[in-house]
């Protein structure tokens, strides 16, 4: 679906361009009625859309963590079909290596970022080596198709943002984190999002 041509009621103090994309990322999630495969394919020029313009996100919402990254709940679907979340990372700051459990979309919005695919293979974590997406490119991750890696800032003397559509309220599921050198691995959980309200809280009814 284009999100050109989408119409839709104005939300106050909500750009267009993101009530569009919610609209039609709901619309892909009835359709495909948990089909993943058609939910990446249709939900990913989506994305792509989304990310092809950067005049759409507030600045208290492009802020980063100092050190670290902030996460920012931008959509929560009312019943936990996907999330939509800006991941705002300071230069060179990074995640730990970990995994999903579930379908993500992410596209770069401004700057660039960098990850490292992984593999279990005999209980052991190998790479498959490491690329970088700069603004209006795509990545995406599932059980599935591959669901391990490490994230950074790819850019070491300013701040990157990306924008994470998830199968999912990512805090509410339990994942996991990996050591690399022990093979280690942990459950985790992400943190509480890091602003109190999301940036849309409801669709409008039409
Ligand atoms: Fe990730």
């Amino acid at each position: 679906m284009d999100l050109s041509e989408c119409t839709g009621p104005v939300v106050t103090g909500v750009a267009p361009t993101f009530v569009r994309f919610v609209q039609a990322m709901t619309s892909t999630l009835e359709r495909a009625q948990g089909d993943e495969a058609r939910i990446l394919h249709e939900g990913t020029p989506l994305v792509t859309e989304l990310i092809g313009r950067d005049d759409w996100l507030p600045d208290h919402l492009a802020v980063p963590l100092p050190g670290a990254y902030g996460q920012y709940l931008l959509y929560r679907d009312p019943a936990d079909r996907f999330t939509a979340v800006a991941f705002v990372w300071d230069a060179s700051s990074r995640t730990p290596i970990h995994d999903h459990t579930v379908w993500g979309i992410i596209g770069v919005l401004r700057g660039a970022e960098t990850a490292e695919r992984f593999v279990c293979r005999d209980g052991r974590l190998v790479s498959l080596g490491e690329s970088t997406l700069v603004a209006g490119q795509i990545d995406r991750v599932s059980p599935r198709i591959g669901d391990i890696h490490q994230v950074r800032n790819a850019l070491p003397d300013r701040v990157s943002i990306s924008i994470h559509v998830y199968g999912a309220d990512l805090p509410k599921v339990e994942r996991h984190s990996y050591c690399s050198k022990t093979g280690r691995i942990d459950p985790i959980y992400s943190k509480p999002y890091d602003n109190a309200r999301p940036l849309l809280d409801a669709l409008p009814v039409l």
